[in-house]
């Protein structure tokens, strides 16, 4: 809800009371945007359920609300409708007052937080030595955004990768290596990064197939555990090489993450253990440390454990994950903790909260909330695959995508004969063919599994970064054009006068409400249809009102809307990790 519905909503509030007395106090008015615009921007609907409590007609409750509501200052005479709605339509000037104000505010209106407080993202998070696979490409996309919505707002985010760099993968690995290609555990470099995901899925195998194997590469993790050195440098290379590659991935994307590992939280696995017992929470079974969850039960009908740690003395991927909560609100004294991981991990989170709330590790003024997504599937509707069947390299995909966004470009640029220079078109490319790939997947509910289509994310039409960054690219045209500096335009008083520019100027007022909802919500693809609306709404603006051809005043008042509009898109767009072009 905005400023204005809420100032409304009590003003209804209060005519209600003085219409009916005070026991009336606390109704909800029921005031919500007019589901269309031929009422007015909004309609209270109370009149109705009202009926029968003051067992009168609902025109007529209507009517005495109305006597006693002021809201003139913001609102035309309110009218009555159909069987008692109560329309409210906003008045030219108080749209026009909202519009200046947000055009002289850098946050175009968007205020920061009252309580900033310390919130955790936890996004990417891939795993060394092995594929970073469409999953985290997600997780990195969608993460980032909303670390960068939660920091505009103003909170305190740490933005953590908690990549998989501990664990069983790394003696098998280390054995493996040992075995066939030495060198790789005491130079940096000496694989190739493809070559060392090949290794492990072999390591994979001999692990499952040969009990020898299995033996020395449990041994490899003790030594590992324990800080032996010669393994302690070998898994410090294997990491270093995969760290390499992860940021070739994040600097393309212009993505920022502090990696903070499984290996972190390896010295503090021990306590975990000490204080569940202490809680009296753990339990043996089969061997095994546990905690039963509430709640959670088998096929059986039997309650279902987490392992904490295994009969051999091992620890999960559930046991860091509690080291991890527990560090994160005791010593970053973290209030909201955010995991974004695919939806098949709910269950574990959903497991991994219960037993640190259980064990008082997230106290009540904390909130931790796993934010999952559906997967990313090729246009044959299967999991994404390359044509021989493998997985995608994610190097690929996004090489891809800005070969054929420059594809695109080469074939535009010939078929208007306008001439640009290599460093233009490479530029343009880059951040079409990026910004396509993040922009399909954050215009997608994440909640869905979505078709990954080079075709469909690179249409200049339709809900897409081209066709945004096309927008905005307009409203700089249109300033070039007329050999404007949007700049020094100045304090503007904006007038509205077609229906065109009203629907776009209230549009415009709307941002700061989408930025509430999507930080509460975490749900970005909201913010895209913002955007895509607005540029909707501009281009029809632009079709139907002349700009640069209008006379004085209403021609500066309408490069004033252009440049709120470039301003708001452009600061949309970057909350969503999308960088704007001047041209393309
Ligand atoms: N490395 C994990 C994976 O690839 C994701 C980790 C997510 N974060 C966490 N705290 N568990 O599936």
């Amino acid at each position: 809800m905005n400023a204005t519905q809420e100032q409304l909503k009590l003003k209804v509030e209060q005519a209600l009371v003085a219409a009916f007395g005070t026991e009336l106090s606390g109704t909800d008015p029921m005031l919500v945007p007019a589901s269309n615009p031929k009422f007015g921007d909004y309609q209270a609907n109370l009149s109705l359920p009202l009926s029968k409590k003051l067992g009168k007609q609902p025109r007529i409750i209507a009517q005495q609300i109305v006597d006693k509501l002021d809201v003139s200052d913001i609102c035309e005479a309110p009218e009555i409708a159909g069987p008692g709605f109560i329309n409210l339509r906003l008045k030219t000037d108080y749209i026009e007052a909202q519009l200046n104000a947000i055009q002289a505010d850098t946050r175009l209106g968007v205020a920061k937080v009252k309580h900033p407080q310390r919130e955790i993202v936890d996004f990417s998070s891939p795993n060394i030595a092995k594929e970073m696979h469409v999953g985290h490409l997600r997780s990195t996309i969608i993460g980032d955004s909303i670390a960068r919505i939660l920091e505009f707002i103003g909170h305190d985010v740490l933005r953590l990768n908690h990549v998989g760099d501990w664990g069983t993968q790394f003696g098998m690995l280390i054995t493996y290596l040992r075995e066939v290609s030495p060198d790789a555990l005491t130079t940096a470099n000496a694989l190739e990064i493809a070559d060392l995901v090949e290794f492990y899925k072999q390591a994979k195998k001999r692990f499952d197939e040969d009990d020898n194997f299995k033996e020395t590469a449990r041994q490899e993790v003790v030594r590992l555990q324990s800080g032996a050195e010669d393994t302690l440098h070998a898994w410090k290379l294997l990491c270093a090489q995969s760290r390499e590659e992860f940021q070739e991935i994040y600097d393309l994307l212009d993505v920022k993450l502090c990696e903070r590992g499984e290996s972190f939280y390896n010295p503090l696995l021990a306590d975990v253990v000490k204080d569940l017992e202490k809680s009296g929470l753990l339990e043996e079974s089969d061997r095994a440390k546990v905690v039963f969850l509430d709640g959670f039960t088998n096929k059986e009908g039997q309650p279902l454990p987490l392992i904490i740690q295994k009969s051999d003395g091992g620890y999960n991927y559930a046991t860091t994950d509690l080291a991890a909560i527990r560090y994160r609100t005791q010593q970053d004294e973290a209030k909201r903790i955010i995991y974004l991981t695919d939806a098949g991990q709910s269950g574990h989170f959903a497991g991994v909260f219960q037993v640190a709330r259980r064990a008082g590790w997230i106290p009540d003024d904390v909130e931790v909330v796993h934010v999952g997504f559906g997967m990313v599937l090729g246009e044959d509707g299967k999991r994404l695959r390359t044509r021989a069947g493998d997985t995608v390299r994610l190097r690929d995909l996004l090489d891809e995508a800005v070969m054929r966004s420059r594809a695109d470009l080469d074939m535009r640029l010939q078929e208007s004969g306008r001439e640009e220079t290599d460093e233009f078109k490479a530029n343009v490319a880059q951040v079409v063919g990026i910004s396509a790939v993040k922009y399909a997947d954050l215009s997608q509910n994440r909640m869905t599994d979505y078709k990954f289509s080079f075709d469909k994310m690179l249409s200049l039409k339709g809900n897409t970064a081209p066709y945004m960054l096309y927008s905005y690219a307009r409203t700089q045209s249109i300033a070039r054009e007329g050999n404007i500096d949007f700049q020094q335009l100045g304090d503007v008083k904006i007038q509205l006068q077609a229906d065109s520019e009203f629907t776009l100027a209230k549009h415009l007022l709307q941002l700061d409400e989408v930025i509430t909802e999507v930080e509460q919500e975490l749900l970005p693809h909201r913010l895209c249809e913002y955007l895509y609306q607005l540029s909707d709404k501009f281009n029809k603006f632009y079709e139907n009102c002349p700009v640069l051809k209008s006379e004085a005043t209403v021609r500066t008042s309408r490069l004033a809307l252009c440049y709120l509009t470039a301003r708001t898109l452009k600061l949309g767009l970057n909350l969503l990790g999308i960088q704007v072009l001047e041209r393309m």
